[in-house]
């Protein structure tokens, strides 16, 4: 398939595609979130914030069965993800970006090709084949992989685990090593970060890094406040009630707040 024309494709829509990668516990969700309102802010653009498995309401009930349902084989578990993704590129984020808007999203098909064939043993060619199919080959513009030792990010995680975090200590080493390769393997896409340092440096590195890639400007009547923000300006809302809403953006950037402004884009 044309790798290339894929790349092209994702850069020229209007909007931006930003995934986060890593295991369960890295910090990706609350990274995600941070960033994004930082995004708005920065911008002015609408952002949407949203994650895979379950982005959407049928993805709701994907992930549902495939992270808390009964056991399955690692094909039919592939065809579950592709099927969740494939409804949520199409639904909201090819939608998203087509009016200008940045998404962000937690977790994209690198998981799957990571988990499912890093840890379950089916090839990575397949997963990635039917994953790209599935999406139209939508690429991100740009990928943060957050490493973490998976004990250390078992660690930080409170809740019950699910079936997926339950599945041992090999599991998750080999998937740790499978995003690290895919990571070196297209570094123009990914950007691979430290997970074990604090929620603010990690955020700080963050934006650094995808203002960098993305090439981003200002929202021009808000330059002078957003560049004389604190640089951890807006991190003690680490806990806001702020979590995804299937199919809504959050409206965190000011070009969100009227009607006016329209998509954002200049
Ligand atoms: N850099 C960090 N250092 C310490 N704890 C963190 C860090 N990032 C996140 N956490 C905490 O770890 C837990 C898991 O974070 P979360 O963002 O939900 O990870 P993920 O979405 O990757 O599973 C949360 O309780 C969160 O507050
Ligand atoms: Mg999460």
């Amino acid at each position: 398939m044309s790798d290339g024309a894929a790349r092209v494709d994702a850069v020229s829509a209007p909007g931006y595609f930003i995934s986060f990668e890593g295991g369960d516990g890295v910090g990706k969700s609350t990274q995600a979130r941070l960033l994004g309102q930082w995004l708005g802010e920065l911008t002015g653009r609408e952002v949407v914030l949203t994650r895979e498995p379950g982005g959407t309401e049928l993805g709701k009930e994907l992930r549902a069965a495939v992270l808390h349902g009964q056991d399955m084989d690692p094909r039919t578990e592939a065809l579950i993800y592709a099927a969740d993704r494939a409804h949520h590129v199409a639904s909201l984020v090819r939608p998203a970006l087509e009016r200008g808007a940045i998404v962000v999203t937690d977790r994209y098909l690198d998981s799957s090709v990571a988990y499912q064939a890093g840890g379950r043993e089916l090839g990575a060619d397949e997963i990635e084949l039917i994953s790209r199919w599935a999406v139209q080959d939508l690429m991100p513009d740009v990928t943060i992989l957050l490493d973490l030792d998976p004990a250390a990010a078992s660690a930080r995680i409170r809740r019950q685990h699910d079936r997926l975090e339950r599945a041992g200590a090999e599991f998750h080493r080999r998937t740790r090593e499978a995003f690290l390769a895919r990571a070196a393997a297209d570094p123009e896409r990914w950007v691979v970060l430290d997970a074990t340092t604090s929620i603010d440096d990690l955020q700080a590195q963050i934006r650094v890094d995808v203002a960098a890639r993305l090439e981003l400007t200002p929202v021009v009547e808000e330059a002078e406040d957003t560049v004389a923000a604190e640089p951890d300006d807006g991190f003690d809302d680490t806990d806001s009630a702020i979590g995804y809403t299937p199919g809504l953006g959050l409206g965190l950037g000011p070009g969100a707040a009227g009607p006016a402004t329209g998509s954002g884009a200049a």
